[in-house]
Parts: C-alpha cells; structure tokens; sequence
C-alpha cells in the first residue's frame, strides 16, 4: 500500500475488544490447595462455590455481561412510577423498533415471558415443536399439560441450529401441534445459529397447520450476526432481526443474553385478545403491565442494551472471542463440538474416552479445570439431562464484554495443563441428588483422586 510515495506494511490487526474500562472488578487469586478445599466444601458441584472462590467465572453468559457507561447513566433516568412510567415507552419504542411486533410486555426474565405464555395459550394434551427447547421452556410447556419434541437438523453446516424440516412436516401432518417454537441461537445444541430460510418455512408450515409461531430470541443479535456473516452483501444486520422477527406471532426473550443487563425480560405478540389476555396474567404474577416484574430503571438499561447489541464492532469481536478460544483449545487437542457466539462447547465425551457417560466425564473436566486454573464451567450432559442423548459437554460460556483476551489466553493455558492430564481424571459419582433438576444442588465425589495440578 502507498501513502505519500512511501509504502506501508499491512500487518494483519486483531479485532479488539471495541470498549475501554472504566470501573473495575478485581478478581481473587487462588491457589490449588484452596481451590481442592473450596471444591470439597462444595461437593463437587460448581454450583455451590462462591463467586469469590472463582477466577474465571464462565457458568453462563446469562445476566453475567457488563453494562456500558450508557446503560449507567440510563438507569439514573428509571422513572418508578408505578403506571405509565416513561421508562416503559422508552422500552416499548426499542423493541417495536426491533421486531415490528406492536404488544411488547416486561417480564422479569425470560422463564417469567414463557410462563405467562404457556399460562394464556391453550396447551393441555398438545404438541410442541422446536428446533431445541430450552430446559425452562420446555419445563413451562410440560407444567402446562403439553409435550414438547424437538426436532434439530442432524448434520452441523453453517446453520447446525436449523429445524429439521422433514421431520416438523411429518409431525404437523399427525395434527394437534400447538405451537412451534424457535430458539435463536439453537442453545441446546451447542448454540449453532438459525438460517432465516429455515425460521420462514418452518413458520409457514407451522402457520398452515394451525400452530402459533414462537420465537425464543434471547441471542436474537448473535443469530442475525451468523446470517449476516455468512452473506454479507445481502442485508444490513437490523434488516436480518426484522426478518428474523417478522416470521413469529409471538417471541419471549430472556434479555439478560443480548439485552446486556443484569435482569430483564420482554414477551411480545401480534394479537391484541392475546395481549389483553397477559396483560391480566402479569398483573396477576409480575407486576403492572408497564413495568412487569421490574424497575423503572431495569426498562431503561435494557432498551440501551438492545441498541448497543447491534453495534457489528461488538459482535465480530464476541464471536472472534469464542473463535479464539475454541482454536486455542483445539490446539491443545480438545474436540471442540461446537463454538457458538456466547460459548465453546468440549466434548467431554470423546476426550475423557476412558468414562462411560454414568461415570459424569463432563462434571470430571469442570472439577479439574476449577482446580487447576479456578475456572467455573458447566456440565451439559449425563449429571444435566440423566438418560439424555449421550452427549457428554462442557460449556465454557462467556459474558458480554468482562473478560479481555488475556483472560482468554489465561483459560486457554489452563485448558493446556489439563489437557496433558485428561487420561487420568476420575470418574465422578453421585452421592446426594434431588429427583428433578439434580444439576444444580447434586453432591457428588470423585471415584479415585485427581491428579496434581502443581
Ligand atoms: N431461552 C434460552 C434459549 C435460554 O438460553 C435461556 C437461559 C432462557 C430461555 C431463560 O431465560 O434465564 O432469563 O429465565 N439460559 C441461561 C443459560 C440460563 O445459561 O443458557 P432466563
């Protein structure tokens, strides 16, 4: 390249983190002897270990980001009013203008949207289908009466997050199929991307069979961003989300992933007796319906958060994060399964090939990589879903805009030592455990020592 008849070198340039610190959270260091003690205390179940106690906490992407120095000011501006707070229209003007979806109400997280649903839309004795039910999702539409399937494409291309279309066509043709229900991105799968080809004919299927089109869009902003890359000249990001949310009659979102706060929640529907109907159920289980569950101030945060989400600096630089880290760990000879935007998965399953998933290969590698390097993952496998498909993972999910590359690196060189040791971590038992959602309060030992990690 010539600037002024001198030439100039063209070094490739990393993609930055697109923000600077301004106020900061100081981490505990530990050491492994702790870190054995911290671990004991806990049973094994990183659940149960203090925030404290964790160096490099990736448990979940969920409501665990950083707001911007905006999102701060905005929650000076919270209008508590308890009806008709201007805090609620600021909010309501965001999301209309995100998803041209003209009923959009408050909730205090994403299950509180699902909820309310499931309590307003007939479901007894029905059918729903989806490209991969979240566990709340699925747990609302069960405690309703409802059975929930879900069909996800069986190869991984670019939209491993895609329903598998046959099959929703042959399961809408044995009829009684309430509703249809899309997540974006396709968390139980390794949080793999939807196409928008896939999010329409899917719908009109569903439409003409008589089913109600739901849309789960908590990481609505990371989907669009893997459908934007993919095909970059076709349309702009914001023209991917209307298209996004133009195929659905009704969306829950959990905005505690792409809304960038702490806590929040929205449901959104096209049809006004439907509205009138949640409208009564939140007054009944969050709050009036101009502040749902929430504060003025939370309102205010989110509807800076869903702007600031759509900032493409700020999502090449998340997926290059999970890039990143993915190929650091697969250069350690870790199978990775799948690399989302909000998350690695490993494949516990193939890397600890010398346990049988009852022995718990995936909650073995969380224990060892909490002891070796004080990093918080979590399980998605045999101790998460008991009898489930077999897959034994270990999400490694990572919070909006809180770590810097060099937290990476450092969860990179501890995915490295462990590496080194993994033919020889323990299988895992269970010695306490409740009967349903044992993941999260579960007692559990190792069957032989772990190794050293000094
Ligand atoms: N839908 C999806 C796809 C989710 O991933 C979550 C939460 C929810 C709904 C529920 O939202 O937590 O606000 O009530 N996922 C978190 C996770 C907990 O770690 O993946 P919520």
């Amino acid at each position: 390249m010539a600037v002024e008849g001198r030439s100039v070198r063209v070094v490739a340039r990393p993609i930055i983190e697109p923000f600077r610190i301004k106020v900061v959270e100081p981490i505990r260091m530990t050491t492994t002897v702790e870190r054995h003690a911290y671990l004991n205390a806990a049973h094994c179940n990183l659940f149960a270990v203090r925030a404290e106690d964790v160096i490099i906490d990736l448990l979940t992407d969920s409501g665990t980001g950083a707001m911007s120095a905006e999102q701060w000011a905005a929650i000076m501006r919270g209008d508590e009013s308890y009806a008709g707070a201007s805090s609620f229209f600021r909010f309501e003007e965001v999301m209309r203008a995100l998803t041209n979806v003209p009923f959009v109400f408050p909730t205090h997280q994403g299950r509180a949207a699902e909820r309310i649903l499931c309590a307003t839309v007939p479901l007894r004795g029905r059918i729903v289908v989806s490209n991969g039910l979240f566990d709340t999702t699925r747990a609302n539409i069960e405690a309703s009466g409802a059975t929930g399937i879900d069909l996800p494409v069986r190869d991984a291309g670019v939209f491993g997050g895609n329903i598998d279309l046959d099959a929703l066509g042959a399961r809408l043709a044995r009829g009684n199929v309430a509703m249809l229900v899309m997540t974006v991105t396709n968390n139980t799968v390794g949080g793999r991307p939807v196409s928008l080809e896939n999010l329409r004919e899917a719908a009109t299927r569903a439409r003409a069979a008589g089913a109600m089109v739901v849309l789960d869009a908590c990481r609505f902003a990371e989907n669009a961003w893997r459908i934007h890359v993919n095909d970059p000249e076709r349309l702009t990001l914001r023209e991917i989300v209307h298209a996004m949310f133009a195929t659905c009659d009704v969306f829950t979102m959990s905005a505690k992933k792409d809304g960038i706060v702490n806590v929040g929640g929205a449901l959104g529907v096209r049809d006004e007796t439907l509205a009138e109907q949640i409208r009564v159920e939140l007054v009944r289980t969050e709050g009036f319906p101009t502040y749902g569950g929430l504060a003025g101030r939370d309102l205010e945060a989110m509807a800076r958060g869903l702007e600031e989400v759509l900032d493409p600096s700020y999502l090449a630089y998340r997926q290059a994060a999970a890039d990143y880290l993915a190929s650091a760990l697969a250069r350690s000879g870790w199978p990775i399964f799948a690399t989302a935007s909000h998350a690695v998965y490993i494949d516990a399953g193939a890397a600890l090939e010398h346990l049988a998933p009852r022995e718990l290969p995936g909650q073995s590698l969380v224990c060892a990589l909490y002891l070796s390097g004080g990093i918080r993952a979590c399980e998605i496998g045999e101790l998460m879903f008991p009898g489930g498909d077999g897959k034994q993972l270990v999400r490694l999910a990572l919070p909006r805009r809180v770590y810097t590359q060099s937290h990476i690196d450092y969860v990179a060189a501890v995915g490295h030592d462990v590496a080194k040791v993994r033919a020889s971590l323990p299988a895992m038992r269970i010695v306490r455990a409740p009967e349903k959602l044992r993941h999260f309060t579960a007692e559990l030992a190792p069957l032989t020592p772990f190794p050293d990690f000094e």
